[in-house]
């Protein structure tokens, strides 16, 4: 099945269930991941979420009458059609679905099915009892044989209280599916667990000691390993960023509670990448009640905190270590010293301090393994982060 891309054209149609509010998040999603969204939604769906608010997350105008003069002047409908690279109908209404497998179209978007000749997705929600009915039973087996994609439903709780199948995905589950193949990609079966960010080690309730990490390199990792199809856990000290769509995130603040993190999800990982920048050292007696200011001088006891990245490589059935450097001098000589120190696979040094490496948008990275390097110039940490992810796919199948 081929995946959406960035730069590609999704049609979203939403249809009338309590769980039209998830699709507003669902097309933000998408428009983030680059993806171009146009909404067309059923007459009753409009109960449920006005179109005003699709057409502000996408900036296109939302279509619901089929006998809209204004557009079908020129066949406005199979005009439509002919533009999505993908039709996803989320959510899907067991009545939805009834009517796309007999193909019914009195409507613009049972039409639109008809007349579209791209793959087309759908997204059940219902009641479990609706949706576990002999005759929805038999719709979508049949929508199935059409070629029809059904992404889930989950399990849990539902609106009517009711408890079983018949959730829609959450939406950044659904825009994992449709971008990120689990079956293609670099890393497609493996799992790798991304370490991103600073941590903060508490010097009394208010204060505490930290680093200019915003996480951008971490989470440009994490996205990139998941977009060459890797299940990822993203480990991350306090940033203000949003949920990269189809990774598990783990928010911690220190570098102990990092530390038993990554160690609890590490189990089964094929990769580790520490990209955080955890601070090596805590205050040794944190207070519990704000610090006093008292005489001219304060001085802090810190002890050493677990060297996360170093434990994970002295396992011994343990996965392919990537670490970074960040060094405001001596770039390559203090990188490859921490390569044989920590003993990794392989690490990617940056200069940090004035205008260089911490929360910037670019940044260029000097890559070091045992018998060799390679040079990543100045580019978007986006960008970078395939580049490195694909050093680390050769190296790591040669291991
Ligand atoms: O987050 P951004 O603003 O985008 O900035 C990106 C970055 C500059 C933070 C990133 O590119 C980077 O260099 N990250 C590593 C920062 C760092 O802590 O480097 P270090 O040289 O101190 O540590 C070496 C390696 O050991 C790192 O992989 C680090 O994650 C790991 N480490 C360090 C200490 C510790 N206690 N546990 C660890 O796992």
């Amino acid at each position: 099945m081929k995946h959406l891309e960035a730069g590609n054209n999704l049609l979203l149609g939403v249809t009338g269930g309590i769980a039209a509010y998830k699709s507003v998040e669902l097309a933000r999603l998408f428009i983030k991941a680059g993806v171009n969204v146009r909404v067309v939604m059923t007459e009753a769906a409009t109960r449920f979420v006005n179109p005003i608010t699709f057409q502000a997350i996408t900036g296109e105008t939302v279509r619901v009458d089929l006998f809209d003069q204004a557009h079908e002047a020129a066949m406005g409908h199979i005009e439509l059609a002919r533009w999505a690279d993908h039709l996803l109908i989320a959510p899907a209404t067991g009545d939805f679905l009834a009517r796309m497998a007999h193909g019914l179209a009195d409507d613009l978007l049972s039409t639109l099915y008809l007349a579209c000749p791209a793959q087309v997705s759908v997204a059940p929600a219902m009641n479990v009892h609706m949706w576990e009915h002999d005759a929805t039973r038999r719709n979508v087996s049949r929508l199935i044989e059409q070629g029809v994609q059904v992404l889930g439903p989950a399990l849990g709780e539902q609106a009517c209280g009711d408890t079983g199948p018949g959730r829609m995905l959450e939406a950044a589950e659904i825009v994992s599916s449709l971008m990120y193949s689990s079956e293609a990609g670099l890393f497609a079966g493996r799992k790798v667990v991304v370490t991103a960010g600073p941590t903060r080690e508490a010097v009394d309730p208010v204060r505490f000691i930290s680093n200019r990490s915003s996480g951008k390199m971490g989470f440009a990792l994490a996205e990139a390993f998941a977009a060459e199809g890797a299940e990822v856990v993203l480990v991350s000290g306090p940033v203000n960023r949003d949920d990269p769509p189809g990774i598990q995130r783990i928010d911690v603040i220190s570098a102990q509670q990092m530390y038993e993190a990554v160690f609890k999800h590490l189990p089964g990982a094929d990769v580790f990448a520490a990209c955080a920048a955890v601070a090596d050292y805590r205050p040794a007696n944190p207070q519990p009640q704000k610090l006093k200011k008292n005489g001219e001088h304060l001085e802090l006891k810190l002890v050493k905190n677990p060297d996360i990245l170093a434990e994970v490589a002295a396992l011994s059935d343990g996965p392919f270590t990537l670490g970074f450097a960040a060094e405001t001098q001596k770039l390559v000589e203090n990188a490859r010293s921490k390569l044989t120190s920590k003993g990794i696979d392989m690490i990617a040094a940056n200069l940090v301090g004035k205008g260089r490496g911490f929360d910037l948008e670019d940044n260029a990275l000097k890559v070091l393994w045992s018998d060799g390097e390679a040079d990543l110039p100045m580019q978007s940490k986006k960008n970078l982060a395939r580049a490195l992810i694909s050093l680390v796919a050769e190296q790591y199948v040669r291991e």
